[in-house]
């Protein structure tokens, strides 16, 4: 079967196909793919336990797809565009030959510093070539990468290491990202303080801050690959790889605890990235590809690396921030390198509408035939500017609706194909089976009615287990309704049968796209040594879509209300990293509870939202002084 359908009548008969005869319809998807050995059985699966296995048997090495397919008919194309944080620096581009060389020779280093198939690899790395490089080189040897963003502190790379027990760690001394520099080598020297399984890192030039190196432990980036090169060693055969051997992990936020290990296998990942790529964006060979998110996220794992080059497609990959050295950036870079697809986050294009027309005027945005928006619900007044002003009304917009847990995208339009509306994800795509369920679990059928989304059927690109609990992949997805994946998500399906995501059901914030646990806000504002307790709501921010607001008790502050603001700001950005930081801090007396000690966050996430006066039902407050306490002082 094609990967791409060319009408709506073709997707609704695909998507019916995939409903009736989902083995075959993934089977014949997966023909599209490279393998060293075909499966023995499509699908195995019961969302009891839950055991999901997609071609089972199958072998294959997911880097043969996304490079060595392509040397003969695109080897000299580009596989990735690099452009720099700073303009005046020199962009790169690598074609698919020079990816795969590259891959190779880091291929070979890595095997050269132990590493062995199996092994757990942590990348903390700015977005230059060589991080994609280091992801496709550890999918190369057979080791599980744990690609851990940026803006994470030392003590947020600590856990996912200690929980991964990863026994290696690729960073560069620092990153560029605007007008900040992040010694990032120097984080990483603080989280392995803690870390006692990892016995080598790998540090890339980038910034050429001073960095330590510890004898025995870390080794340049440049000198290992030298060593290769010395050796004369050019091609790494790719190490053979079960369907459902573990590719990588993520780490993300959920409602309680510490952050989860997302696991995605090899087979599986690499049919739906690929397949979801192709068609969605409907990507024609010649065609750049931009998408703006980082490497550090499932997007830019998705779409920057697994599904565009697996497609032969061209990534534009871009260091640095959609605002510097001025709103223009990313239109300077769609004209540079006459972009077509652009694949950005509804908080970017609210954040650049902010700057009114002036940083697009005159910029020739003529080369763009596709848009995309993707990490929380876009507003009409976003979508509107983008296809207006950007898209100049010519090009689709794909609002893709999908998870970290889900490997790519699930609802979405298919762009030419799906009728668009804006706020809408529109149609599930084929294979994924949405249903709207109530409190009690029961289906929501027909149309216009919402409930909370979840997913009846397996696809091939979902989470497996959560690294190193199955039980709590167990309880966190498949235990709040029988046989279904639940996604924390709230859902309209309105009367054309569109789906529009209405947000998070759960305690979990949307701040930027990014998801945040707000417990594990709570747990590091209350480390701070003046704290007793708080409790962390979201409010609607302009440009984050959602704001974090903390309600703090702090009976003796060591400094003034300011001062101390900004020592639980610090405290926060120690221990989860910058992108927690709570946007706004109320000391109050006391958290509105029940009588049996709960903490009513519907009153508080009320008040956050400024509407004082609906705060439901109070009757089982054991204090309601507290809560007119609270609206007082409300920030
Ligand atoms: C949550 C997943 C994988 C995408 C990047 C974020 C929200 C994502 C949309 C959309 C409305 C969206 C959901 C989802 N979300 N895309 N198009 N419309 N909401 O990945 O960190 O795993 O977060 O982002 O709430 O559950 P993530």
């Amino acid at each position: 079967m094609n990967l791409q359908v060319k009408s709506f009548e073709e997707y609704q008969d695909v998507y019916n196909y995939s409903l009736s005869e989902p083995e075959k319809f993934w089977a014949e998807i997966a023909e599209n793919f490279l393998w060293r050995k075909k499966w023995d059985q499509v699908l195995e699966w019961n969302f009891k336990e839950p055991q999901i296995k997609w071609f089972l048997g199958a072998k294959l090495n997911i880097t043969e797809n996304c490079i060595d397919r392509h040397l003969d008919t695109l080897g000299d194309k580009p596989a990735i565009i690099w452009e720099p944080n700073d303009p005046e620096e020199d962009h790169r581009i690598l074609s698919y030959k020079q990816l795969h060389q590259k891959v190779c020779q880091f291929s070979h280093v890595l095997q050269n510093n132990g590493v062995k198939k199996g092994d757990r690899i942590c990348i903390y790395m700015p977005m230059v070539p060589e991080l994609a490089i280091a992801v496709l080189a550890c999918a190369r040897v057979g080791a599980i990468h744990s690609v851990v963003f940026g803006g994470f502190s030392a003590q947020s790379i600590a856990d996912r290491i200690v929980d991964a027990e990863c026994s290696l760690v690729i960073t560069s001394d620092g990153g560029f990202r605007g007008n900040k520099e992040t010694p990032m080598k120097s984080v990483i020297d603080d989280a392995l303080v803690q870390c006692r399984s990892v016995k080598k890192v790998i540090v890339l030039t980038r910034s050429r801050t001073p960095v330590s190196m510890l004898k025995g432990r870390d080794v340049w980036w440049e000198d290992e690959v030298r060593k290769v090169e010395t050796n004369g060693l050019t091609d790494f055969p790719a190490v053979e790889m079960d369907a459902e051997d573990m590719l990588f992990i993520l780490y993300t936020s959920g409602s309680t605890g510490k952050p989860k290990g997302v696991v995605h296998t090899c087979g599986g990942y690499m049919v739906y990235t690929g397949y979801t790529f192709a068609n969605v964006f409907q990507y024609q060979t010649g065609e750049v590809h931009f998408c703006t998110a980082d490497i550090g996220w499932i997007t830019g794992h998705s779409y920057i690396v697994y599904g565009p080059l697996s497609q032969g497609a061209t990534a534009l990959m871009f260091e640095g921030i959609p605002t510097w050295p001025d709103a223009g950036r990313l239109w300077n870079i769609v004209q540079k390198f006459k972009v077509n697809i652009l694949y950005t986050a509804p908080t970017a294009i609210r954040s650049l509408m902010g700057y009114g027309d002036g940083p697009v005027a005159g910029k020739d945005l003529s080369s763009l035939t596709k848009l995309g928006s993707v990490g929380e619900p876009i507003n009409e007044e976003a979508w509107h500017w983008f296809d207006d002003k950007i898209g100049h009304n010519k090009c689709p917009i794909v609002d893709t609706w999908w998870q970290t847990e889900n490997g790519g995208l699930m609802i979405s339009p298919i762009a030419n194909v799906t009728p668009t509306k804006p706020g809408y994800a529109t149609l599930p795509l084929p294979g994924v089976q949405p249903v709207l369920v109530d409190e009690n679990g029961k289906e929501i059928e027909g149309n216009g009615v919402s409930g909370n989304l979840c997913i009846k059927f397996p696809w091939p690109g979902m989470l497996r287990t959560t690294y190193g609990d199955h039980e709590r992949c167990r309880t966190t997805y498949f235990a709040t309704y029988q046989n279904m994946y639940f996604t924390g998500d709230g859902c309209l399906r309105d009367e054309d049968g569109y789906y529009r995501i209405t947000g998070r059901v759960d305690d979990v914030l949307n701040v930027s796209g990014h998801r945040i646990g707000t417990a594990e806000v709570e747990n590091a504002i209350n480390m701070h040594s003046d704290v007793v307790e708080s409790a962390v709501v979201g409010y609607p921010h302009d440009i984050k879509g959602q704001g974090v607001y903390a309600f703090v008790v702090c009976p003796n502050m060591h400094g003034n209300d300011n001062l101390t603001r900004k020592d639980i700001t610090m405290t926060v950005s120690r221990i989860i990293g910058p992108i927690a930081k709570p946007d706004k801090i109320q000391f109050v007396s006391g958290l509105p509870k029940t009588r049996s000690g709960k903490i009513m966050r519907r009153i508080l996430r009320k008040i956050a939202e400024g509407d004082t006066e609906n705060l439901g039902d109070t009757s089982t407050l054991l204090d309601p002084a507290v809560v007119e306490e609270i609206k007082a002082g409300a920030l």
